[in-house]
């Protein structure tokens, strides 16, 4: 759990405030991983975290999932460095696991466009699992416009710039334990 959870936090020269707490996504995060335990306790399924903004909901998740899981990482980029989707994935990294006839969690920080998410889905259902279910922090339904099945998700929110909790801002900020948006909105 990390310690670094100001109230509000300059960023790039911009200023943040919080919108979720630590206790929020905390308590939401345990929810997920009780209902996980229950959904997939026979199934030991292979978690796949998608890398850089998932690694800190993963770990944490992980450690309050109780059944027999793997772990595994893809990483994509479609942001680059600014606010707003390029509108391109980009594949950095591909996954190392054998997946076939396995049951796939595939896990996020956050869905917004859903372009990312909707395409790992469609090249992780190439390698034959028996099962691909989608898990995300943060969803923001306004900006979604690719069609992609979301199973887990953690907190709706609204089309609102987001850093923290593995989620950056030019690559800063993924170490802030609070979801922030900037000061001035909502
Ligand atoms: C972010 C986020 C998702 C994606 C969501 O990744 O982690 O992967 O954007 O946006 P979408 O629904 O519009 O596709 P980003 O490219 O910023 O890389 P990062 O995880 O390394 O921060």
């Amino acid at each position: 759990m990390s310690l670094y959870k100001p109230e509000t936090v300059i960023c790039n020269g911009e200023t943040f405030k919080v919108y979720l707490s630590e206790k929020q996504i905390q308590d939401r995060v345990v929810e997920i991983a009780k209902q996980l335990n229950r959904d997939y306790a026979d199934k030991k399924p292979i978690f796949i975290g998608v890398l850089n903004g998932a690694f800190v909901f993963l770990s944490d998740l992980l450690r309050n999932v109780t059944i027999p899981s793997e772990v595994d990482f893809l990483k994509l980029s479609s942001y680059g460095d600014e606010k707003v989707s390029s509108g391109q994935v980009t594949d950095l990294k591909d996954i190392d696991a054998n997946i076939e006839e396995r049951h796939i969690l595939l896990v996020e920080d956050i869905v917004d466009t859903g372009l990312s998410m909707k395409y790992m889905v469609n090249k992780l259902q190439r390698k034959n699992p028996a099962s691909i279910a989608t898990v995300t922090l943060l969803h923001k339904p306004e900006a979604t416009h690719h069609d992609v099945p979301l199973d887990y998700v953690g907190f709706e929110i609204p089309s609102l710039f987001v850093l923290g909790y593995g989620l950056d801002y030019a690559q800063e900020g993924r170490n802030l334990a609070q979801i922030y948006i900037l000061d001035g909105e909502q």
